[in-house]
């Protein structure tokens, strides 16, 4: 049996460790920098420190950095967890969403119920997929992006490194969402968002840039 600990133990967190218990994964604890949240219990999960805490579980457990939506959160749990020489998790998909042969999902990654993935589809590392989203024929997924509930990236979309797509958005076929981007909640999108930009509304206009 798999034996994971989760980055955050926040709202998204908490359906992590609910994904791993339908998935037949067991978790050993969350893990969260905060200090006082060490030694609470949350969903019959304890809170066990920072990665420093649990040096002793090395070897025995995969890390789940994708326990947070924030794409930059990600990455900063995933650069301490290889720092710390612990193993990233691989892949955990609800056990109802078909994978393809044809689709690549990297290591880290995390399905939610409902989604559909169709074929070519790549997918990269410590992305979060999160429940009944929709994506279609040859997307790319970037590192460490989001991808809210209930989105839909029609065929061919490319989504950047670290960019978070809100809940509900819609992707046209051929655009780019670049690196370090976001997307508002319920926005269509029909031309490429450059990199570290936020569009929303329907149709998605610009609405603030960021360094
Ligand atoms: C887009 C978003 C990130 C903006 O948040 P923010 O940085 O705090 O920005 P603000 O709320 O100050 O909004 C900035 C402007 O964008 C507009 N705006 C914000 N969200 C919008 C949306 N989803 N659609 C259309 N316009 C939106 C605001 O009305 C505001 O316009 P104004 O300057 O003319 O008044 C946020 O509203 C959003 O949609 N987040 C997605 C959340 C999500 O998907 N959560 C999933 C959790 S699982």
């Amino acid at each position: 049996m798999r034996s994971v600990l989760i980055w955050g133990c926040g709202g998204h967190g908490r359906e992590v460790n609910w994904l791993c218990e339908q998935a037949g994964i067991e978790v050993v604890g969350f893990l969260d920098e905060r200090p006082e949240m060490r030694g609470v219990v949350i969903d019959d999960v304890p809170v066990l420190g920072d990665i420093v805490d649990v040096l002793s579980l090395r070897g025995t457990v995969e890390v789940v950095c994708a326990g947070v939506g924030s794409p930059s959160l990600k990455k900063k749990f995933f650069e301490k967890t290889r720092s710390a020489s612990f193993t990233i998790a691989e892949p955990i998909v609800h056990p109802a969403v078909t994978v393809s042969k044809r689709n690549r999902l990297g290591i880290g990654c995390v399905v939610c119920e409902g989604t559909v993935m169709t074929v070519n589809i790549d997918i990269g590392h410590h992305v979060v997929i999160n429940r009944i989203v929709n994506i279609g024929h040859d997307c790319v997924i970037g590192d460490f992006s989001t991808i809210a509930p209930g989105v839909n990236l029609s065929g061919n979309v490319y989504i950047g490194e670290g960019a978070y797509i809100g809940t509900g958005a819609s992707i046209k076929e051929k655009t780019v969402v670049g690196d370090w981007s976001m997307v508002g909640g319920g926005a269509f999108v029909r031309q490429d968002v450059p990199a570290r930009t936020m569009y929303a509304g329907v149709p998605a206009r610009f609405v603030k840039q960021w360094k």
